[in-house]
């Protein structure tokens, strides 16, 4: 098989690392790819929007499956475009990632099927949402703003005060923050409770759960600082009980699969929900249309399944032939950014340690901001590497990947010291 992987961050890194070890995959091109693939995977130095450039490639090179990492392509209609050329990809098409790209789209597809989230208000201009937050009492804990459209991540806002509220709603309606992003708003309830993860693999019909993991979002340490694209992740993450796992199958993944099919747009491909455990059953906090990064760095090294059987047959709407088995061990992964990040930072700094650190047994490296110049690995970008480590429990997975981290150095390296701790005390409480 050959495979089309788009992308070029840590979280594709770990996508051709898995692909590669199926014995039915003869070639792995990935558009653009980073310098960690190279040994993986032959470049193609077509950017991820161009839908018609990449079409064109798979055409060309008689590519049998275009793999998806990004959701801007797929917003874009790259999976439209593929499937109206005969070709096969994994991946929802434009319509259905919209439950990414617009916060609008997945709030009321939630609301309409009854799927568990927080309350809500959609504003579409800023007297409105102003007039709203001004008379909103009692005041709760908190407010959150979530612009409609794609925002890098950035969209989402938790306002603590009115001022504050009403600062925001300024910002992102009237003078444009977000670009046209924030030109509708979503006024939610402010949920509490631990995050996790839960991605699947889905066919249209048929969905296959992966492993629940968590992400650590914020820049330092017990979650403070600003958000990031994600700090390091742990899998399998111990915190939902039998009971919500059953729930959380039935109420929410069932339920937005039958919603998807109702609504004349079944969904193929990788579906990610962020959930907020809360008092009151899981509530979802939002879906995504595609792997998590970083959470999938830390998820495919425990899959012992192959990954690219797993996705041709989603493509294929054949999933239910298939079960997926898993190591039976933990993985966490520590993401390592330069200074700066998630602002500006420095780039091309010399990178020394990397190979002692991936021949430890049990570590793997994969790369997102990095590039090799002169023989001699740099700094390229904002998350520079994710360490990961595989332990028999996550306390040990979390002592490699951190004994991993120690051995590499470049100038300005920050990574947060608690990934995992959390993650370490639910198991605890069992
Ligand atoms: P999102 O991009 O929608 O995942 O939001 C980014 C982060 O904001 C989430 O990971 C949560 O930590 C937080 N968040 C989003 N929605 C809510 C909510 N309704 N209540 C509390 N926190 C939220
Ligand atoms: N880890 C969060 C995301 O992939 O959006």
């Amino acid at each position: 098989m050959k495979i089309l992987l788009i992308g070029l961050g840590g979280r594709e890194h770990a996508l051709a690392w898995s692909l590669s070890k199926s014995s039915r995959v003869k070639k792995i091109f990935c558009a653009p790819g980073n310098a960690g693939m190279s040994g993986l995977v032959s470049p193609v130095a077509i950017p991820p929007l161009d839908v018609q450039g990449l079409v064109r490639f798979a055409q060309e090179n008689k590519v049998d499956l275009t793999v998806v990492g990004p959701e801007a392509p797929l917003a874009a209609g790259l999976a439209d475009a593929m499937l109206s050329q005969g070709l096969h990809v994994f991946g929802p098409c434009r319509s259905a990632a919209q439950l990414e790209s617009s916060k609008v789209f997945a709030k009321g597809l939630m609301k309409k099927y009854e799927i568990p989230t927080a309350s809500f208000e959609v504003f579409e201009d800023p007297d409105s949402a102003g007039s709203y937050l001004s008379h909103l009492h009692p005041w709760p804990e908190a407010v959150v703003l979530k612009a409609d459209g794609l925002a890098q991540g950035k969209g989402v806002v938790i306002c603590r005060t009115r001022e504050e509220a009403l600062e925001k709603i300024e910002a992102m309606m009237v003078d444009g923050c977000y670009g046209a992003a924030g030109k509708r708003v979503v006024v939610e309830e402010f949920l509490k409770g631990e995050e996790t993860t839960l991605m699947a693999f889905c066919d249209g019909k048929t969905l296959l759960p992966l492993l629940p993991s968590q992400d650590h979002k914020r820049l330092l340490e017990a979650d403070q600082g600003p958000n990031t694209g994600g700090m390091g992740a742990c899998a399998p993450y111990g915190g939902i009980s039998f009971e919500g796992m059953t729930l959380i199958k039935k109420d929410i993944f069932g339920k937005l699969l039958w919603a998807m099919e109702r609504e004349g747009i079944p969904y193929q491909g990788l579906l990610y929900i962020g959930l907020m455990l809360t008092e009151n059953g899981p509530k979802v906090l939002e879906f995504n249309v595609r792997f998590g990064d970083p959470e999938t760095q830390a998820v495919l090294p425990l899959l012992d399944t192959d990954l690219a059987e797993v996705l041709w047959a989603a493509s294929q709407g054949r999933l239910d032939d298939l079960r997926l088995k898993w190591k039976e061990q933990f993985a966490l992964c520590v993401v390592l950014v330069s200074e700066g990040y998630p602002g500006q930072y420095p780039t091309g700094r010399t990178l020394m340690g990397l190979e002692e650190a991936a021949s430890q047994e049990g570590v793997f490296i994969f790369h997102a901001g990095t590039d090799y110049v002169k023989s001699r690995w740099i700094t390229a970008g904002g998350r520079v590497l994710n360490i990961v480590g595989l332990g028999e429990s996550l306390g040990l997975a979390r002592v490699k990947a951190y004994s991993a981290v120690q051995k590499i150095h470049f100038d300005g390296c920050h990574y947060r010291k608690d990934i995992g701790v959390r993650g370490i005390q639910e198991y605890a409480k069992v």
